[in-house]
This record gives structure tokens, C-alpha cells and sequence, in this order.
């Protein structure tokens, strides 16, 4: 068997396949890594790689968070696992009950999963059960937007909006709209926070409402913050009015907070940000700052009463025929509940929404490198865009990312030509400009 601690690299790439990575490059030219600690990564030849994405976008606490570490390792000696279906353990009780205290109104119950994208097919189910457990079954149509991410379960592609992860794979869910998005660089390029121009943009659900009538319509779900297409910070007033249409239709309104919640933004959550309160909120990453995979779906009262406290099923009969065998693992859950406590202790949250003005200063700076042709950036996340080059779009960021990793140490996260930063939320203004600085000399090399 391989040793890990004594192998400076594995002896065969082959047999795995990388997810979301381009296989045949990766495998002349591997980005690995042996290790990590506090804001860098190790290589297996020793080099410190400064983490500039948290992971992908989960490691809040950096890497190795000795609170985080010492509780999964002490779960290890009490319960490796419990089922949740029938039966339950302590912790996830006392999870679900710090969740509630942390999301804004009266998003009272937490559904566990794994991942974003269970979180999302969850929280698309229990749309669809919400409506038809209160007498409204015609409605199961579901609309996302353009450009959304919302992982790649067929629930999330559907209502997803990139190209690339839906034309693969066939017909997908039926009875799916998309909004625009919000992105116009004409009307907001080098916006900084939410963009000031484009609330309008959300009228038309309006339209889309009209088109299909609101009685065939189960719920929108949008990121409040859109992420992996590249930081777009919703225009001011798009979420309010969202939350207006949405409300008067009768139709439920889903944020996907995957990359938001948890102190991305300064808060909780990106609904107590921006002081938008919608029905169902699905989250992972932060949750367990990327140490373990964890995810909750955070339901609102109603929705949670018209399902179960209202069921017409007896004492025997269960009331949602869904769950996964690990949701609330107890090794996830003890990071979960370590993971909460050190945001709170440590005033995690408090220091991403004090760094976020300098992160954005820092960020705007580079508005003079080379082919940058918008930045954009709202509490710790931000993103440069770049010109693509003619004929080969993607290839621009792709080399900035190599040459990040192979000759100036820093991991950056790519989509398309834009290159995402979203430091874990325990850096200093130091790291924030040494991170910013590499990217700085990484794009004044790139022609
Ligand atoms: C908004 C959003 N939803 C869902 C997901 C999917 O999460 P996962 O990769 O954990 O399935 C992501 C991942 O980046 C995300 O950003």
C-alpha cells in the first residue's frame, strides 16, 4: 500500500478520473498535494501553496483548524455511525438547533445531506412536496436562472444555468424556466458590491409567471450571490423584488447558499445580508469548513408544518420519502457542531465582514493588469475577469492558474477566463495582499 507520509507522489495517475478537470493535461502535469496548514497547502516536495479559494470555497478556518481536528478525531472514539431513518443520534439534534439559531426568521428546520448538490435536489423535492401537501399538486414547475450553479445532480442541472454541465446529459428534469442572468458588463463592469444597475432584471419572472401561469409553478431558486460562474454580486434591489413576485404568486423561493452561507458574506447567511428572507435555504462547504462532507436544507415553518405536522398518515407513516444513508454522519456532525463554535468564538464572521473593504480595495487594483476586463467583488469574494483569447476561451485563465501553482505558489480557482478569489475567512489584510500581489505578477506575464 501507499505511504502517504513517505511517497513524495504517487506511483500511478492513471486509474483516477478528476472531476471537473481537464484529465489529459492534469496527468502530464500534476497539481498535487501532500498537506495542509492554516492558509498554505504542501506539496509533496515541500513548496507552500497559498490557498486563495478556501478549497473550493468550504475551508473557512484555512486548513486543519486544531478545534475542528480534535472534535471529528474524539467523534472517532464515541459513535462512527448511526442511522437516521427510524432512528437518531444526540448531536444531530443540537446541530439542527444551532442551524435554526443561525438563519434569519423562521427557517426553523434542518434537512441533512452530503453535499450541495444533495442539499439542492432536497430542497427541490420538498418544493414539490410542499405544494402538493397543500392542495396546490399542479404546481411543479421550478425555475432557476442562467448561468446558475447549483451542482450536478439532474435536480441542479435542470434548474442550473452553464451550458457545459447540461448539453451532455439529455433531457434532464421537464418542466423547468430560466431567469436572465444578471451579469452586463456595459451597464456595471468594475461595480464594486451589488451593482447598481439591473434590479429590473428579476421582472422578468414576472413574464415567465405569465407564460406558464402561477398555478404550474412550485418555486425559483437563484444563488443570492451567483459563485461558480464567477462572482455576480445580484443588483441592488433583484433580490427584494424576486422575494415581491415570488410571494404574490404563491410560488416558494430557494436560495442556494452553498458558497454564501456561513460567513462568505460577513453574516450567516446571504438572506440576512441582504435582508431577503426566502422559504428554503440549501448550504454545505462552510458548514463543516470543508473538513467533512455535510449539507442542510434550512425549511421554513410553514413549509415544514404542511408537510409533516400536517400529514394525514398514521403514527407509522412516514411523512418525506427522502434521506440519505449518511445524512447527519456523526463524524460530520461533530465537525459541524466544532466548525459553528469556532465561528462564533473566534468572531470568524466578524473579521470577514472587517476585511471586506480592503479585500475589495486590493481586488480593484488590478484593474490595470493586463486583459482584465471587469472585477467584481461583494464581502470575501471577488473575481477578475479576463478577455478570452480569440479562438480558445478558458486557455487565458487555465495558464494564469498553472503558472499560479507551478511558479508563484498560490492556488487560484478558475471558471472560463475569470479567476474566482474567496480567502478563507481567517486571513489577515496581510494575506490579503500577498494573495492579490502573486495575482498581480501571475497576469502581468500572461499575454
Ligand atoms: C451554489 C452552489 N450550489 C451547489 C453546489 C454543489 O455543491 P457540491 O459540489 O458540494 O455538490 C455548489 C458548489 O460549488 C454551489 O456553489
Amino acid at each position: 500500500m501507499l505511504d502517504v507520509e513517505t511517497s513524495p507522489v504517487p506511483n500511478d495517475l492513471e486509474a483516477f478520473w478528476l472531476p471537473f478537470t481537464p484529465n489529459r493535461h492534469f496527468k502530464r502535469e500534476p497539481r498535487l498535494i501532500a498537506r495542509a496548514e492554516g492558509l498554505h497547502y504542501i506539496t509533496p516536495d515541500g513548496r507552500r501553496i497559498l490557498d486563495s479559494s478556501a478549497g473550493l470555497w468550504c475551508c473557512n478556518l484555512g486548513h486543519a483548524h486544531p478545534a475542528v481536528m480534535e472534535a471529528i478525531r474524539e467523534q472517532t472514539k464515541r459513535l462512527d455511525f448511526a442511522p437516521t431513518f427510524q432512528f437518531a443520534h444526540t448531536g444531530a439534534f443540537e446541530l439542527a438547533s444551532r442551524l435554526r439559531e443561525l438563519f434569519p426568521g423562521d427557517l426553523d428546520y434542518a434537512f441533512f445531506t452530503n453535499s450541495g448538490s444533495e442539499s439542492v435536489d432536497t430542497a427541490l423535492k420538498i418544493a414539490l412536496c410542499y405544494q402538493r401537501a397543500i392542495g396546490q399538486g399542479t404546481r411543479t414547475r421550478l425555475i432557476g436562472r442562467e448561468r446558475g450553479y447549483h451542482g450536478v445532480g439532474f435536480g441542479g442541472i435542470s434548474v442550473g444555468g452553464i451550458a457545459n454541465n447540461r448539453k451532455f446529459f439529455g433531457t434532464l428534469l421537464t418542466g423547468v424556466d430560466h431567469l436572465p442572468h444578471t451579469l452586463d458588463l456595459e451597464h456595471n463592469a468594475f461595480s464594486r458590491g451589488q451593482p447598481k444597475w439591473g434590479a429590473h432584471l428579476a421582472d422578468a419572472l414576472e413574464r415567465i409567471v405569465e407564460l406558464h401561469d402561477p398555478s404550474t409553478i412550485a418555486a425559483v431558486i437563484v444563488e443570492p450571490v451567483a459563485g461558480s460562474i464567477g462572482v455576480y454580486p445580484p443588483p441592488v434591489g433583484y433580490l427584494e423584488r424576486l422575494r415581491e413576485i415570488t410571494a404574490k404568486h404563491g410560488i416558494l423561493l430557494i436560495f442556494d447558499e452553498v458558497i454564501t452561507a456561513y460567513g462568505r458574506l460577513g453574516t450567516g447567511s446571504a438572506a440576512e445580508y441582504f435582508g431577503v428572507q426566502p422559504d428554503l435555504v440549501t448550504t454545505a462547504k462552510g458548514l463543516t469548513a470543508g473538513t467533512m462532507p455535510m449539507g442542510a436544507v434550512m425549511v421554513r415553518r410553514h413549509v415544514y408544518e404542511a408537510i409533516v405536522e400536517a400529514s394525514t398518515a398514521p403514527d407509522w407513516g412516514i411523512e418525506l420519502f427522502h434521506g440519505y444513508t449518511y445524512s447527519a454522519h456523526p463524524m460530520s456532525t461533530a465537525a459541524a457542531l466544532a466548525t459553528l463554535e469556532t465561528y462564533r468564538r473566534e468572531r470568524v464572521f466578524e473579521n470577514a465582514a472587517a476585511l471586506a473593504p480592503h479585500f475589495e480595495e486590493r481586488l480593484h487594483a488590478l484593474r490595470d493588469c493586463p486583459n482584465v476586463i471587469d472585477i467584481r467583488n461583494i464581502g470575501l469574494m471577488g473575481a477578475v475577469q479576463l478577455a478570452p483569447r480569440p479562438g480558445a476561451p478558458g486557455a487565458r485563465a487555465y495558464e494564469a492558474m498553472c503558472r499560479g501553482f507551478f511558479e508563484h505558489d498560490i492556488m487560484l480557482r478558475i471558471t472560463g477566463d475569470t479567476i474566482a478569489l474567496s480567502p478563507p475567512l481567517v486571513c489577515t489584510r496581510e494575506d490579503i495582499d500577498e494573495m492579490t500581489g502573486r495575482l498581480r505578477a501571475i497576469l502581468e506575464k500572461i499575454d
